[in-house]
């Protein structure tokens, strides 16, 4: 079993962006963290970071056939991005959203998000605990 774990928009500066919203912890120390929980559970995982709207519609595209879940966090995309529930509706694969922060309980235009349609979950508010909860989530649907 094979994970993709896909971060949009700015989630490489995690540790030094709004730290008191997303926390000091950086994007390479989340994949270490998950690749370990993933070790674990003897579950393959890899993880892709864009900030490019169209990059991550290719990346789940190129998903199909090579991996069984996606947790993904699009960022500001989740806000605003048909073209990303497109896509994860296309491709068929099992996603959880994931959030650090509460959207729903900040600016009322983060009230939205497209990409929740598709995924069978959505983990938020948790901080990058939520990523482990999501792998876990897919875990259990599928079977593992
Ligand atoms: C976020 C919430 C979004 O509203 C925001 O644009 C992000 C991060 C989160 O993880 O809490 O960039 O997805």
């Amino acid at each position: 079993m094979r994970i993709l774990v896909l971060n949009g928009p700015n989630l490489n500066l995690l540790g030094m962006r709004e730290p008191e919203i997303y926390g000091r912890e950086t994007y390479a120390s989340l994949c270490e963290r998950l690749t370990r929980v993933c070790e674990a559970a003897g579950v393959g995982v890899e993880f892709f970071q864009s900030n490019h709207e169209g990059v991550l519609v290719d990346r789940i595209q190129e998903a199909r056939g090579h991996f069984d879940g996606i947790v993904i966090n699009p960022a500001a995309y989740t806000h605003t991005s048909i073209a990303l529930l497109d896509a994860v509706k296309a491709v068929g694969i099992p996603t959880v959203e994931v959030h650090i922060s509460d959207p729903d309980t900040r600016e009322p235009f983060r009230r939205i998000s497209y990409i929740r349609a598709a995924c069978i979950a959505t983990v938020k508010g948790k901080g990058l605990s939520g990523y482990e909860e999501a792998i876990k989530i897919l875990c259990r649907h599928l079977g593992k």
